[in-house]
């Protein structure tokens, strides 16, 4: 979406992965200090996000939202002012539909209204739903017609309040809205699968239904595999690869998991600077899909300096050898490379071969200089997945 944002993914946080439907005033305060304490927002988290189940039931007598006034009885504007406070943004949850997932009302026939609403409080990132769509309303068109409509509608509605709103559009259960192959001048990112779970299955499954989708994305607008679930149950191996793969596909990184209490491994992997500069590199490409047999992967994702960032995945539960070439990943016009390893920080050189022993569940991520860099590998499109999203 051509509003100048997201020029790189966003980064941030957001409550829904780890508290569900329990946001509160108090949860987000706490997190934005931690975050504004603990090393991520030096790192690049920018947004602290409430998800679903901010709101009370229904819509005031001027057919305002009101916020749930156990949950935030300071109102929403306050908590905003709050985070702001603090150097950082915020962002909230709405829906396409006449509810949000959860029951809550939504902003269906009362876009202009939600979004000055939304500005008026001084949001900057909404994330917007697609459940209890009235297509009853919209006889003959197709989901994906329908989505096109009122996405375009709240996009039109928040750019009309003059204040800079990352727009997050959420439709990737309804396997016909296919939203990357449209999205791009509607959103600054959408959601390309199912509802991401905290175990290695789920995060593989969002992983492949996204990476094929690389040519749609760039700068302002970005394919979404779901939220981080770094800390929220997976090995301190599987979060390393979850991690390498979202930032080698250029994902959002907007972690979901407790950051008041995150241990000292979960922050050391969302602080990771080598890898966050792989997601946030400038040029905006994607990596692609170099190899893929077997379960074992190579990703290669051109990087604005010419260097090129290399993901050996290893999706199966044994340790393998994973080995790529220079030449595989575009690189070439040199007698020797220097790979940096992402995660330890070695170094090393080589002549071409690529490869490293990559644990079961695991990644290694190189960044790799020297010579020139060709055409990248190009990515192959694969369908949108289909799920709840
Ligand atoms: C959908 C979205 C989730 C979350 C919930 C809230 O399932 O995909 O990310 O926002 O709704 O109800």
């Amino acid at each position: 979406l051509g509003n100048g944002l997201a020029l790189t993914p966003p980064m941030g946080w957001n409550d829904w992965n780890a508290y569900g439907c329990n946001v509160s005033e108090q949860l987000v305060e706490q997190t934005a200090l931690a975050m504004h304490n603990n090393g991520m927002q030096a790192a690049g988290y920018q947004y602290v996000n409430m998800d679903d189940c901010w709101m009370a039931s229904s819509r005031d007598g001027g057919g305002n939202l009101v916020a749930n006034s156990s949950k935030f009885p300071h109102g929403i504007a306050a908590v905003a002012n709050y985070v702001h406070s603090l150097g950082l943004k915020f962002g909230i949850y709405e829906d396409a539909g006449t509810a949000t997932c959860a029951g809550y009302p939504g902003s269906y026939g009362h876009e202009q209204q939600d979004a000055n609403l939304f500005a008026s409080w001084g949001v900057d990132y909404v994330k917007y739903d697609w459940c209890n769509i009235p297509f009853g309303n919209f006889s003959g068109q197709s989901h994906q017609q329908v989505a096109k409509t009122l996405y375009t509608r709240m996009r039109d509605a928040l750019s009309a309040t003059g204040r800079p709103i990352v727009f997050s559009m959420c439709n990737g259960w309804d396997g016909s809205v296919q939203p990357a192959t449209w999205a791009g001048p509607v959103a600054n990112l959408w959601r390309t699968t199912a509802d991401i779970q905290p175990n290695f299955g789920s995060m593989l499954s969002n992983f492949h239904n996204t990476v094929g989708l690389a040519p749609y994305a760039g700068p302002g607008a970005w394919n979404d595999p779901d939220m981080l679930e770094i800390g929220n149950g997976m090995s301190a191996t599987e979060d390393r690869a979850h991690f390498s793969l979202w930032a080698e596909m250029a994902a959002p990184l907007i972690e979901g998991g407790n950051l008041v209490n995150a241990s000292s491994t979960t922050l050391s992997i969302l602080t990771n600077r080598a890898v966050i500069a792989v997601d946030q590199d400038p040029l905006g490409k994607p990596g692609t899909q170099v190899s893929s047999s077997g379960g074992h992967d190579v990703l290669a994702r051109q990087l604005s300096n010419g260097d090129v960032s290399v993901v050996l995945f290893n999706e199966t539960g044994s340790t393998a050898t994973i080995s790529t070439t220079a030449a595989a990943i575009g690189k070439s016009g040199a007698s020797s490379y220097t790979l940096t390893d992402l995660w330890s920080g070695a170094t090393s050189t080589t002549t071409g071969t690529i490869s490293a022993s990559v644990p079961a569940h695991g990644a290694v991520m190189y960044r790799v200089a020297g010579g020139t860099t060709g055409t990248p590998p190009s990515g192959t499109v694969h369908a949108v997945g289909a799920g709840k999203c």
